[in-house]
Protein backbone atom coordinates (compact mmCIF):
# COMPACT_ATOMS: atom_id res chain seq x y z
CA UNK A 1 0.00 0.00 0.00
CA UNK A 2 0.93 3.42 -0.55
CA UNK A 3 2.01 5.49 1.67
CA UNK A 4 -0.20 8.97 2.28
CA UNK A 5 1.94 12.06 1.64
CA UNK A 6 0.41 14.90 3.32
CA UNK A 7 0.63 17.88 0.37
CA UNK A 8 -0.45 20.44 3.36
CA UNK A 9 2.67 19.40 5.01
CA UNK A 10 4.77 19.44 2.52
CA UNK A 11 3.69 22.30 -0.10
CA UNK A 12 5.59 22.38 -3.74
CA UNK A 13 6.64 25.01 -4.09
CA UNK A 14 7.53 26.65 -7.32
CA UNK A 15 11.22 28.17 -7.52
CA UNK A 16 11.95 30.00 -10.54
CA UNK A 17 15.34 28.85 -11.46
CA UNK A 18 16.36 29.02 -15.23
CA UNK A 19 15.12 32.68 -15.82
CA UNK A 20 16.45 33.65 -12.76
CA UNK A 21 19.57 33.17 -12.82
CA UNK A 22 19.83 33.33 -16.85
CA UNK A 23 20.47 29.74 -16.97
CA UNK A 24 19.18 29.61 -19.72
CA UNK A 25 21.70 27.06 -21.72
CA UNK A 26 23.77 24.45 -20.56
CA UNK A 27 27.33 25.94 -20.29
CA UNK A 28 29.55 24.80 -23.52
CA UNK A 29 33.58 24.47 -22.15
CA UNK A 30 34.86 24.45 -25.75
CA UNK A 31 33.08 27.77 -26.39
CA UNK A 32 34.24 28.66 -23.43
CA UNK A 33 38.18 27.86 -23.67
CA UNK A 34 37.68 29.74 -26.98
CA UNK A 35 37.15 32.92 -25.99
CA UNK A 36 40.49 33.03 -23.89
CA UNK A 37 44.06 32.70 -25.02
CA UNK A 38 46.67 33.73 -22.35
CA UNK A 39 48.25 30.82 -20.23
CA UNK A 40 47.92 30.24 -16.28
CA UNK A 41 45.32 32.76 -16.32
CA UNK A 42 42.11 31.44 -15.16
CA UNK A 43 38.89 31.91 -15.81
CA UNK A 44 35.37 31.54 -13.97
CA UNK A 45 32.62 29.92 -15.48
CA UNK A 46 30.49 29.10 -12.71
CA UNK A 47 30.16 28.98 -8.87
CA UNK A 48 29.15 25.81 -6.86
CA UNK A 49 28.41 26.08 -3.39
CA UNK A 50 31.26 27.64 -1.93
CA UNK A 51 33.86 26.20 -5.01
CA UNK A 52 34.33 28.01 -7.93
CA UNK A 53 34.51 26.40 -11.26
CA UNK A 54 37.38 27.53 -13.54
CA UNK A 55 38.88 27.24 -16.81
CA UNK A 56 42.47 27.68 -17.19
CA UNK A 57 44.94 26.69 -20.09
CA UNK A 58 48.63 25.58 -18.62
CA UNK A 59 51.88 25.07 -20.86
CA UNK A 60 55.42 25.17 -19.37
CA UNK A 61 55.93 24.78 -15.70
CA UNK A 62 54.51 26.50 -12.57
CA UNK A 63 55.78 27.25 -9.51
CA UNK A 64 56.50 24.77 -6.69
CA UNK A 65 53.61 25.79 -4.35
CA UNK A 66 51.04 24.54 -1.89
CA UNK A 67 47.73 25.67 -0.84
CA UNK A 68 47.74 25.21 2.98
CA UNK A 69 43.74 25.24 3.81
CA UNK A 70 42.23 24.31 0.62
CA UNK A 71 41.67 21.24 -1.60
CA UNK A 72 42.22 21.54 -5.31
CA UNK A 73 40.73 19.42 -7.76
CA UNK A 74 42.80 19.43 -11.76
CA UNK A 75 40.18 17.94 -14.46
CA UNK A 76 41.99 17.38 -17.83
CA UNK A 77 40.04 18.41 -20.67
CA UNK A 78 42.49 18.34 -23.61
CA UNK A 79 46.53 17.63 -23.20
CA UNK A 80 48.47 16.27 -20.86
CA UNK A 81 49.22 17.53 -17.23
CA UNK A 82 51.94 16.42 -14.88
CA UNK A 83 51.57 17.12 -11.16
CA UNK A 84 54.70 16.70 -9.83
CA UNK A 85 54.88 15.92 -5.72
CA UNK A 86 58.05 16.03 -3.99
CA UNK A 87 57.89 12.12 -3.90
CA UNK A 88 56.87 11.42 -7.41
CA UNK A 89 54.75 12.70 -10.18
CA UNK A 90 51.03 12.10 -11.26
CA UNK A 91 50.77 12.14 -15.38
CA UNK A 92 46.86 13.27 -16.27
CA UNK A 93 45.14 12.96 -19.82
CA UNK A 94 42.21 14.11 -21.54
CA UNK A 95 39.50 13.28 -19.03
CA UNK A 96 41.48 12.07 -15.91
CA UNK A 97 41.14 14.46 -13.02
CA UNK A 98 43.36 14.11 -9.37
CA UNK A 99 42.46 15.89 -6.26
CA UNK A 100 45.32 17.72 -4.60
CA UNK A 101 45.12 17.55 -0.55
CA UNK A 102 45.55 20.61 0.45
CA UNK A 103 48.80 21.65 2.07
CA UNK A 104 50.70 18.88 -0.05
CA UNK A 105 53.27 20.85 -2.35
CA UNK A 106 53.22 19.84 -5.93
CA UNK A 107 54.28 22.07 -9.23
CA UNK A 108 51.67 21.65 -12.33
CA UNK A 109 54.08 20.90 -15.71
CA UNK A 110 52.77 20.46 -19.53
CA UNK A 111 55.01 20.30 -22.29
CA UNK A 112 52.25 21.42 -24.53
CA UNK A 113 49.01 23.69 -23.83
CA UNK A 114 46.50 21.55 -21.53
CA UNK A 115 42.89 22.30 -21.07
CA UNK A 116 42.17 22.28 -17.46
CA UNK A 117 38.68 22.54 -15.25
CA UNK A 118 39.51 23.65 -12.04
CA UNK A 119 37.79 23.75 -9.01
CA UNK A 120 38.92 25.80 -5.76
CA UNK A 121 37.40 27.82 -2.79
CA UNK A 122 35.74 30.78 -3.52
CA UNK A 123 36.22 31.85 -0.13
CA UNK A 124 39.92 31.89 -0.32
CA UNK A 125 39.96 33.31 -3.83
CA UNK A 126 41.81 31.59 -6.83
CA UNK A 127 44.94 29.61 -6.28
CA UNK A 128 46.10 30.87 -2.74
CA UNK A 129 49.78 29.85 -2.57
CA UNK A 130 51.75 30.06 0.44
CA UNK A 131 55.38 29.51 -0.72
CA UNK A 132 55.16 31.92 -3.89
CA UNK A 133 54.15 34.67 -5.37
CA UNK A 134 51.81 34.47 -7.77
CA UNK A 135 49.42 37.70 -6.89
CA UNK A 136 47.92 37.60 -10.98
CA UNK A 137 46.07 33.68 -9.22
CA UNK A 138 44.90 35.20 -6.07
CA UNK A 139 42.02 36.64 -7.14
CA UNK A 140 38.77 37.30 -5.43
CA UNK A 141 35.75 35.95 -6.51
CA UNK A 142 34.20 39.33 -6.92
CA UNK A 143 36.79 40.39 -9.30
CA UNK A 144 37.60 36.66 -10.73
CA UNK A 145 37.60 36.55 -14.36
CA UNK A 146 33.97 35.32 -15.64
CA UNK A 147 33.93 34.09 -19.33
NI1 LIG B 1 47.99 24.34 -6.85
Amino acid sequence: MQKHIDRQKFPKKYVPYLSKYKLLKPINVNEKFSKFIKQWHPHQIAVVDDMQVLLAKLQGEFVWHDHPEIDEVFFVINGVLDIEFRDGKVTLESGEMFVIPKGVEHRPVAKNECKMMIKSSNHLGIFPTSRCDVSQWRVPLKTALRL
